[in-house]
Formats: structure tokens, C-alpha cells, sequence
């Protein structure tokens, strides 16, 4: 069993779906995991030009680069003089960067950033610290990671951009699109499902005010 790095499961199908529906132009997925939703958008997402995927953990780094080189191609690493000394290199399907959500990325970076966060209310007592806990828990009000998103993604958004975001009931809907509302983002719902035990809304975030921070 996979203990340090999250592996694709209904969230992200629902976030890989948004991203098909609603991503364009340059991607930047948050939190890429196994980067499965990645792959997906590369392969899928019609409207996508380029893909950009990110972990603070390494060991979802590590994977995800994995996945990159074998869902990429090879290009000729030659001279361009058409001899035989050119060798193939793998060249992976995107890239993937180690980062703390967006900190290192440059100001109107992306036209699309999409996150699956971990989201699930955690007591203290029950953190274990460990890269799958990372993976998986949003401290005691579940939106220890999506506060500071909706706090910094509007400064890698180019204008006219798109944020894709999984909020699961667990985490307080109405708290995220009050946070999103104040950091000056429209929404609306992409998808949704119901599970026994919470609900998972995907939202698409538009900026009413690029200005508010
Ligand atoms: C719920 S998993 C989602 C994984 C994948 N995107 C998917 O949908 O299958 C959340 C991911 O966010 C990553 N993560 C946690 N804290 C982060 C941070 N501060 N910056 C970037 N990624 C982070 C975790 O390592 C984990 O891979």
C-alpha cells in the first residue's frame, strides 16, 4: 500500500473532470500528488497549452516526474548536422516543481491553477507528520492550506484566468467562498458529487477584482 504519496481517487477524477471542462491556456496544477489529474489534463484538456505540476512533498515530486517521463515522448539530443551522434532523451509530458503552493511562480504565470488540497478536519492529537498527513489533512478547521491559497494564487493568475478548486463539505463551503469572495474571486460550480459522509463541489474561481490581494 502507498503510504507517503495520495492516490487518484473520487476527488480527483472530479477535479481531473473541471480541468477538462474548464482549464485553457497555461496550467499549473497545485499539489499534483501521483500527478494523475495532470497526465489527464495534458492528455485531455483540449483547451490546455502548456502544464505546469507542483508538491511541496518530494516523494509526490518524485512520482509525478515518473509519471511525466512515461507519458512523455523522446526528442534526438544530436547536433542538428543529421549524423548518427544524436542519442534520444526522454523528454517528460510536463514538468513538475517542487514548491510551496505558488510561492516561487512569477506574477500572471498561469491561465489556469487548479488544486485538489488536503482538506479533511484533523485534531491535533491526530496529526501524525508524516508526507501522507500532509497529503491529507487541513488541520483543525480543514482549510489550513486553502486560507493561504486563496490568499496568493490571484498574484500567478494572468487576467482572464481561472482557478479550478476541490471544497469538500467537510472543509465549510461557505467558508471558502466567503475567503474566495474577499480575495475578490466570482464562483461557480463545475461539478459536484455526493458521497455517504461529505459532498465534493469543484469550483471554478474568476477574478472580479485582479487588484484585491
Ligand atoms: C489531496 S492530495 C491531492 C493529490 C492529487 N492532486 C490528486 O488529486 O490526486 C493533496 C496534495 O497537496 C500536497 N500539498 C500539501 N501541502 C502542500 C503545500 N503547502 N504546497 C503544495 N502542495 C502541498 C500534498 O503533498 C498532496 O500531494
Amino acid at each position: 500500500m502507498e503510504t507517503k504519496v495520495y492516490q487518484p481517487a473520487e476527488d480527483s477524477g472530479l477535479l481531473a473532470k473541471a480541468v477538462e471542462a474548464r482549464g485553457h491556456g497555461r496550467l499549473l496544477e497545485v499539489g499534483t500528488g501521483s500527478g494523475w489529474v495532470t497526465e489527464r489534463a495534458v492528455r485531455d484538456a483540449d483547451a490546455v497549452t502548456e502544464v505546469v505540476a507542483s508538491d511541496l512533498s518530494p516523494h509526490a515530486c518524485r512520482a509525478a516526474r515518473r509519471r511525466a517521463l512515461e507519458a512523455g515522448g523522446s526528442e534526438e539530443n544530436g547536433d542538428g548536422d543529421g549524423d548518427a551522434s544524436g542519442s534520444d532523451r526522454a523528454r517528460p509530458a510536463f514538468d513538475v516543481v517542487r514548491a510551496n503552493l505558488v510561492e516561487p511562480f512569477a506574477d500572471d504565470a498561469f491561465d489556469t491553477v487548479a488544486f485538489n488540497p488536503p482538506y479533511l478536519p484533523t485534531e491535533p492529537d491526530n496529526e501524525w507528520d508524516d508526507w501522507m498527513e500532509r497529503a491529507l489533512s487541513g488541520g483543525e478547521s480543514g482549510r489550513k492550506l486553502v486560507d493561504p491559497f486563496l490568499d496568493t494564487v490571484g498574484r500567478v493568475l494572468a487576467p482572464g484566468g481561472i482557478v479550478i478548486l476541490l471544497v469538500s463539505s467537510l472543509t465549510g463551503y461557505d467558508a471558502v467562498i466567503e475567503r474566495a469572495e474577499d480575495r475578490g474571486f466570482d464562483h461557480e460550480v463545475v461539478v459536484e458529487e455526493s458521497y455517504p459522509f461529505e459532498s465534493l463541489s469543484v469550483l471554478a474561481l474568476t477574478q472580479t477584482s485582479p487588484d484585491v490581494q
